[in-house]
């Protein structure tokens, strides 16, 4: 796929700013009166955590992690990796968990445990889209921004091969 293609538009900026703020508002509510910390998981979600984190109005800190799971393929090639760790102590947090698409499911499984095995009050899980018919295990995010079929989708963070994480809007690549 030559990264001068361009990608047909399946969800606008504005759609996708109204369904944040609906998020948001949601997290708000939920997490009313505690303090959070959200863990993002870059490079994927670097966008949705951005926008998201600023319509929170809990107090909240910010902790990255990395996983790799893809090269330049479209399809895992691999057991999820975690390469870049996080510096927070977990113990007595509550641990919001964000990622840009649930897909198989690997990375988000990964990640759960890893936090969990440093023992956080709770964690909960925010996905920007879910590709549900893709899931190889059973693993369901407790918010999320916008269920998808099982199409490759690009922008709004998410990439093809390093390129397109920059378009305000999601799009998929023609076939
Ligand atoms: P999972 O481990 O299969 O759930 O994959 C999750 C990761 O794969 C996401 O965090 C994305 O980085 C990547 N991914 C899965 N589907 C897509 C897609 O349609 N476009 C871009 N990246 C994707
Ligand atoms: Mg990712």
């Amino acid at each position: 796929m030559n990264p001068s293609t361009q990608p047909v538009e399946i969800l606008s900026a504005e759609r996708i700013a109204e369904r944040v703020t609906n998020l948001a508002k949601q997290i708000n509510q939920f997490y009313q009166g505690r303090e959070i910390l959200l863990v993002s998981i870059l490079d994927g979600a670097i966008i949705f955590t951005a926008d998201l984190l600023r319509q929170l109005r809990i107090p909240t800190q910010l902790d990255c992690m990395r996983i790799s799971s893809y090269g330049s393929s479209t399809s895992p090639e691999s057991a999820p990796q975690i390469t870049g760790s996080l510096k927070s102590d977990l113990r007595g947090k509550h641990v919001l968990l964000v990622d840009d698409i649930l897909d198989t499911g690997n990375t988000l499984q990964r990640a759960c445990e890893e936090i969990k095995s440093h023992h956080p009050d709770s964690i909960k899980t925010c996905v920007f889209l879910d590709k549900a018919e893709r899931r190889t295990n059973h693993f369901q995010a407790d918010w999320v921004g916008f269920s998808i079929p099982n199409e490759f989708v690009v922008g709004y963070g998410l990439d093809f091969d390093g390129h397109y994480r920059e378009l305000p809007y999601l799009g998929k690549l023609p076939s």
